[in-house]
């Protein structure tokens, strides 16, 4: 595999989306690849679009990166860091946007939903909201990655970081920048929560695995069913709850609960518990080293430290190669 790089908003605990559709694949390839050839990192520069609370992208920045260790990041073989640590990556996405038309970021969907909300939220959109997908190429091109694996949702990201790559690369007549590729999970691109929809911490339809047992029952609870009794016969492929299953189950597990819902006689309630069971066994050793990781802060911070400073040459070089194509001098190490 070539180069391949992640970013997960601290804007909350990672829900069951992004560690099926981004974490788990990540880490395979990355546990995999090359030494250095994976960039994974923590987007709290583009959690302010959303939160403007900083200690509380803080503390979920201590969430994220508990969640990757505990699914089994290893951070001898990648980099692993805070996009705020590197902030050279500022410096490209203010190269790049002089180069890029602005029009063409009206068109993307996060600014244009904004646009068509209310009067009084569309006041508050920041410039930063509307820059994102620029930081975001940035990410990518200052490292040329070429592997991105995202949920559904950035494709468009993608897309636009792919043009200014090629923009970029036009405008100074040189192939500076690789064009990036998403990297999309088929199962998994998208997930819905508890209500069928996509599954989001805002719509407050998500599963959250790190949550203590308590809560993270009542979510699965309240997963959204028809009426059907406990005695009448259900339809598996029309069901939230089979539909989570099916992501996390072995495909023997799977048809038995399809048995069981066709059969009748097994309620809905049944089903959840069995849910709640198998995401309790399935991540118990996650949750254990997640629970455990996020009482020792300091250690979490010693790790990122250690991979924003083993980065950091490497940015600032790659920087000083573009400075050079545009005729500003170096930065000295
Ligand atoms: N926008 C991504 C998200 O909300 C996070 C992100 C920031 C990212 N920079 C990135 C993802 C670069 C992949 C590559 O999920």
């Amino acid at each position: 595999m070539g180069k391949i790089l992640t970013g997960i908003r601290s804007t909350g605990v990672p829900h069951l989306g992004n560690i099926l559709g981004v974490m788990i694949p990540s880490i395979k390839i990355s546990n995999m690849n090359k030494k250095n050839s994976s960039f994974i990192f923590i987007a709290d520069l583009h959690s302010m679009v959303k939160l403007s609370n900083m200690k509380s992208i803080k503390n979920n920045t201590y969430q994220i990166a508990a969640a990757w260790l505990a699914f089994g990041l290893n951070t001898e073989n990648c980099f692993f860091y805070r996009q705020s640590d590197v902030s050279e990556v500022t410096e490209l996405a203010w190269y790049l946007s002089c180069f890029f038309p602005y029009k063409r970021l009206t068109l993307a969907h996060s600014f244009k939903k904004k646009q068509n909300e209310k009067k009084k939220s569309k006041k508050e959109i920041s410039l930063g909201l509307f820059s994102y997908p620029i930081l975001m190429a940035a990410d990518i091109l200052l490292y040329n990655a070429e592997i991105i694996p995202v949920g559904k949702d950035q494709l468009q990201h993608i897309e636009i970081a792919r043009r200014i790559a090629s923009f970029f690369n036009k405008k100074i007549g040189k192939q500076l920048f690789k064009l990036p590729n998403a990297f999309l999970q088929k199962e998994t691109m998208s997930i819905s929560g508890t209500d069928g929809e996509k599954m989001s911490k805002s719509k407050n339809n998500w599963i959250n695995i790190f949550s203590s047992d308590d809560i993270l029952k009542k979510q699965i609870m309240s997963i959204r069913t028809d009426s059907k009794s406990l005695e009448e016969r259900k339809n598996p492929e029309k069901d939230y709850i089979m539909y989570l299953y099916k992501l996390i189950a072995s495909s023997e597990k799977v048809n038995e609960m399809k048995e069981k819902y066709i059969k009748g006689g097994y309620g809905y309630y049944d089903a959840k518990i069995e849910l709640y069971n198998l995401i309790i066994r399935k991540f118990s050793t996650e949750r254990k080293r997640f629970f455990s990781l996020m009482k020792k802060k300091s250690f979490l911070d010693g790790i990122l430290y250690s991979g924003s400073k083993k980065i950091k040459s490497i940015a600032i070089n790659r920087l000083n190669e573009i400075r050079k194509c545009l005729n500003f001098n170096p930065i000295n190490l």
